[in-house]
């Protein structure tokens, strides 16, 4: 049997992770700061977090959700403590796309209305209603295109007022930072301004967090640098450092009921010790002050190379972009440099998601190596 060939690969075969590194079959050592796509939130084969699986898994990998299962208990406590978002109840599943699919299923049963409004250059996955919310036709299927969505501008509020008014909108989903779409971040007041706006018109904000959360941005979710508390938040990458998880968090005014929502793998044990063992390693080496604070180093850095027409961002969830297409500069630094990053659907734009315990040393690697890419490849002339 053959692979179904969806994905265009790097040649580059890794066989070990270890903290920021990656290293191939042949000994080659990559600086990881693409993060396997913002997923690797405490770095490779942490000892803390390898331990707790191996254990975990010589006790028990999994069993269903129709027993009691106390690591389920652990994760929401740990979770809602760090995330200082305590009043929220947790539904665990498997990726992304699921929690978002979940997130909007449940805004749907709570005010039975049909149509979600998402906003232009949003990634919300891959699976029905997620991949009809976001902004790319290419990856909808004709039966993603039967869902009524609306997609709008950042900070239009008239416009997004004038939708929500005539009453049907069943949610609002916004990305707390803009990952695939170039890093592109909502301002706190727009948020704000949702949210009363949701509010008024009976309609639910879900903040997804899937790339932004877990202390990508310099706080634990994003949109903490607003006044806002979502309706839901949604999370995954991050939460199990590549170990497949999801969740859901729901504000207590969503009533649970047995059998809304369910899941065979999600919440499973071997599941629960990664998101457990993340949590410890967050606290415990204080990674997300760490993220603010090598995120702010980062950005002043590149503040200061030649050829980047704009550098944004938030902690380490960090764009460059520069009046070129990023392809060649991306394998320059791949194949000459060995430092992994990361694109966006913006050609010109290159992202950088470091795991989150990156240190000064990395960075300032990393600048060097980009100063010198940038003079020798042939940047071509801005269409
Ligand atoms: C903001 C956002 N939402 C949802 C998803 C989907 O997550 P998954 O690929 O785990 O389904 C992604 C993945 O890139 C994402 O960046």
């Amino acid at each position: 049997m053959k692979l179904f060939d969806v994905y265009p690969l790097f040649d580059i075969h890794p066989v070990k992770g270890e903290g920021c590194y990656i290293f191939d079959g042949q000994g080659n050592k990559y600086l990881d700061l693409y993060g396997g796509h913002a997923v690797i939130s405490v770095g490779h084969s942490h000892p803390h977090f390898v331990k707790k699986l191996t254990i975990q898994l010589q006790h028990l990998g999994f069993y269903s959700n129709s027993l009691k299962n106390d690591l389920q208990i652990e994760l929401a406590k740990k979770l809602g403590k760090l995330s200082n978002c305590e009043e929220y109840n947790l539904f665990l599943c498997n990726s992304g796309a699921e929690a978002n699919e979940n997130a909007l299923k449940l805004a749907s049963f709570q005010n039975k209305k049909t149509k979600i409004i998402a906003f232009k250059k949003g990634f919300h996955g891959r699976t029905s209603a997620a991949v009809s919310v976001t902004d790319n036709v290419k990856i909808q299927a004709p039966i993603n295109k039967t869902f009524e969505t609306e997609l709008h501008n950042f900070n239009e509020i008239e416009t997004i007022e004038a939708s929500l008014k005539k009453g049907n909108v069943c949610a609002v989903i916004i990305e707390g930072i803009q990952g695939i779409g170039g890093v592109e971040i909502p301002k706190p007041k727009f948020l704000e301004v949702l949210e009363s706006l949701c509010k008024k018109y009976n309609t639910i904000l879900i903040l997804d967090e899937i790339q932004s959360g877990y202390g990508r941005s310099g706080e634990f979710f994003a949109f903490q640098k607003s006044t806002i508390t979502p309706d839901i938040i949604t999370i995954a990458k991050g939460m199990g450092n590549g170990f497949p998880i999801g969740g859901v968090l729901i504000h207590p005014k969503f009533k649970a009921k047995y059998g809304l929502l369910g899941t065979t793998f999600g919440g499973n044990h071997l599941a629960c010790a990664a998101g457990i063992a993340v949590l410890d390693i967050l606290k415990k080496e204080n990674l997300i002050a760490h993220s603010k604070e090598l995120g702010n180093y980062f950005l002043e850095k590149l503040k200061t190379v030649e050829g980047i027409s704009e550098v944004r961002g938030s902690g380490l969830m960090i764009g460059l972009e520069f009046d070129f297409p990023i392809k060649e500069l991306r394998k320059h630094l791949l194949f000459k440099e060995k430092i992994f990053t990361g694109s966006s659907s913006n050609p010109n734009v290159m992202r950088v998601l470091p795991p989150l315990n990156i240190q000064k040393e990395h960075v300032d690697f990393f600048i060097k190596k980009l100063e010198t890419a940038l003079k020798l490849i042939p940047t071509p002339s801005p269409i």
